[in-house]
């Protein structure tokens, strides 16, 4: 799989791949990437990449030209995988969940463009974007955050690149309950001790404590994920059975 991603700060996305499982992933080359910066594709002396809104709104529009052109050149590069998604991040994008991140982390090749400034002349989406996904109800500075989250839960679910598989499918959401507690050692820090069962060796108990966690922790914090890891339970489509 690889990542393309299109921002006027490639150094700040570039650290999404430098720490890490995807630092490894990157090494072992389960995953690449490669940023494109728009204002490599500009022609004026200050590099432009926005300009004044029409209709007079404050605040700046990236422009077309500049997207433009940095796809085109990818496509001239023979760049452009078959199998592929554009997704522009924005807040007013459908919300990212894991089930949206295990979808495409089937690409081949996912594009990302992470806007600035307001916003992004409409003409960019309506022409290059298959999906406008949004990291959360909340605005940051701007997609490269978002596409930084996009990539790492997506990465997560691509063959490999989670050392051990199994925690992937054991993740919270992946099962449809939240993660139970976790405890290493000393066993008695300060007073405060970890449960008898987790020291307990019997494996069957130790499993029937960690659902019992995971289900009070769902029902309690998240009621919404709770309820549909219920009707998945009883026939229905939505949810997961657990594994846990
Ligand atoms: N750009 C600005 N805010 C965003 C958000 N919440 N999600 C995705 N992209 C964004």
């Amino acid at each position: 799989m690889e990542f393309v991603i299109i921002t006027i700060f490639p150094e700040l996305v570039e650290q999404v791949f430098k720490w890490g499982i995807l630092r490894r992933a990157v090494e072992a080359a389960k995953l690449s990437y490669r940023l494109v910066d728009p204002r490599e594709f500009t022609n004026d002396r200050h590099k432009s990449i926005d300009d004044v809104a029409y209709g007079g709104r404050p605040g700046m529009v990236m422009m077309c030209e500049p997207i433009f052109k940095a796809m085109e050149a990818l496509e001239a590069q023979d760049a452009l995988k078959e199998s592929r998604k554009f997704i522009h991040l924005t807040p007013i994008g459908r919300l990212l969940n894991w089930e949206t991140a295990e979808d495409l982390a089937g690409n081949d090749q996912l594009i990302l463009l992470a806007g600035r400034y307001e916003g992004i002349d409409q003409r960019v989406i309506d022409t290059f974007a298959d999906d406008e996904i949004s990291v959360g109800d909340y605005v940051l500075s701007g997609g490269e955050l978002a596409a930084m989250v996009l990539v790492d839960a997506v990465a997560r679910f691509i063959p490999e690149v989670v050392g051990n598989e199994r925690s992937v499918a054991q993740d919270s959401f992946t099962t449809g309950l939240l993660d139970h507690p976790h405890y290493t050692r000393p066993a008695d820090f300060r007073g405060m001790k970890v449960p008898a069962v987790l020291l307990s060796g019997n494996h069957a108990e130790i499993e029937n404590w960690r659902r019992e966690q995971a289900e009070q922790l769902t029902r309690r914090k998240r009621p919404d994920l709770w309820k549909r890891y219920n009707s998945g339970k009883s026939g229905g489509t939505g949810g997961r059975s657990g594994g846990k």
